[in-house]
């Protein structure tokens, strides 16, 4: 990859500051969890997969922090770091599953002294950045064969390496067909009101030399029914038992574009993203964020100064709408409930 989304350097943890591109590529440090936090829920690293990250090595950093006597109040300050961690942003379920996965590793070495807790969540939130990057491979090898040759490929949002340890879930299929020769171009979504689609994929997919066109949301009609798009892959932020995916504010449009003009619409997500304890896209729950986004762009005011405005940041597209789901362990279509369980069953 030609930049690093966060990694775990001398016992801090680095980001690529993601409010700032694309007119500059600046790496931030951060030594304390708070900090973390405030860049989750901040954007500076924003993605499923890469909050998850995030939040892994914001607890492997409060685990230094911490001081205590006793596993007990270890344990229990530990906690409170994670819960600090959790309140950032609702609706990604892979900050929720990296703080478990990160308070299950702390519970199960009680019998390790203190220091080398510190030492083993450190490793283990290094272990899932590694493991996602690796996800998203697979994602990719799984995806390519779905994407015929010359294709124009329509996405929303960034799901790409900067919303992952790197590849991408969506990118990660689409770079995996490029890199395949299957001479393919995509479609970039700007992606109102945060504009992850402009700053975002465009940026990543030019770095990397893979052919790109922007195009503002409310264009992807057009473009659908003059037949221009092949197939539509998005990433997505949490997937119910039954196939509904929560993807960033604007998939929905675009799948419903999609059916209604016959062109298959595909999700691309680990299964770190699957919450199978939810049985429908409804029990979602769904960020709503600052009125800001959505009134100024780069600090100008573009509506009258005191509208009132919603600004959900997510939205949930029926099961119904997907044409596959694609993981690390291959394509889920047809009947998802029963498909998405069987990938997560031992
Ligand atoms: O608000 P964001 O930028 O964190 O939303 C990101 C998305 O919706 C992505 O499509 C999703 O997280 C998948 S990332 C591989």
């Amino acid at each position: 990859m030609s930049f690093r989304t966060i990694e775990w350097r001398d016992d801090k943890v680095v980001m690529i500051d993601q409010t700032r591109l694309p007119g500059e590529e600046v790496y931030v440090e951060y030594v304390d969890y708070k900090s973390v936090a405030e860049a989750i829920r901040g954007m500076v690293i924003r993605g499923a997969p890469a909050i998850g990250v995030a939040a892994a090595m914001g607890v492997a950093l409060g685990a230094r922090e911490i001081i205590a006597d006793t596993h007990e109040s270890f344990l229990q300050q530990l906690n409170n770091v994670c819960e600090v961690l959790a309140r950032t942003r609702p609706t990604a379920v892979n900050l929720f599953w990296a703080i478990e996965r990160m308070k299950r590793v702390a519970e199960a070495n009680r019998d390790r002294t203190l220091d080398q807790l510190r030492t083993i969540l450190k490793e283990e939130a290094i272990r899932i950045e590694e493991e996602d990057l690796a996800l998203c491979k697979a994602i990719g090898r799984h995806g390519a064969e779905l994407i015929p040759a010359g294709a124009t490929i329509l996405t929303h949002c960034n799901a790409g390496g900067l919303a992952t340890a790197g590849y991408g879930t969506a990118l990660g299929v689409i770079r995996a067909a490029h890199e395949a020769g299957k001479n393919i171009q995509v479609f970039a979504d700007e992606t109102r009101p945060w504009l992850q689609g402009a700053r975002l994929t465009a940026w990543e997919l030019m770095k990397d030399g893979i052919p790109v066109t922007l195009i503002a949301d409310n264009m992807a009609g057009f473009f659908m029914k003059r037949g221009e798009i092949s197939c539509c892959v998005v990433g997505a932020d949490r997937i119910a038992a039954n196939g509904d995916t929560a993807n960033k504010i604007g998939t929905y449009s675009v799948a419903v574009l999609a059916k209604e003009n016959n062109i298959p619409f595909y999700v691309a997500a680990p299964t770190t993203t699957l919450d199978l304890s939810l049985a429908s896209g409804d029990e979602i729950p769904i960020e709503e964020r600052h009125a800001r986004e959505v009134t100024h762009l780069h600090g100008f005011p573009v509506a009258p100064e005191g509208i009132r405005v919603r600004n959900p940041a997510f939205d949930v597209t029926p099961a119904g709408y997907i044409a596959g789901i694609i993981t690390e362990k291959g394509v889920v279509r047809g009947d998802y409930r029963q498909g998405l369980r069987a990938l997560v069953e031992p």
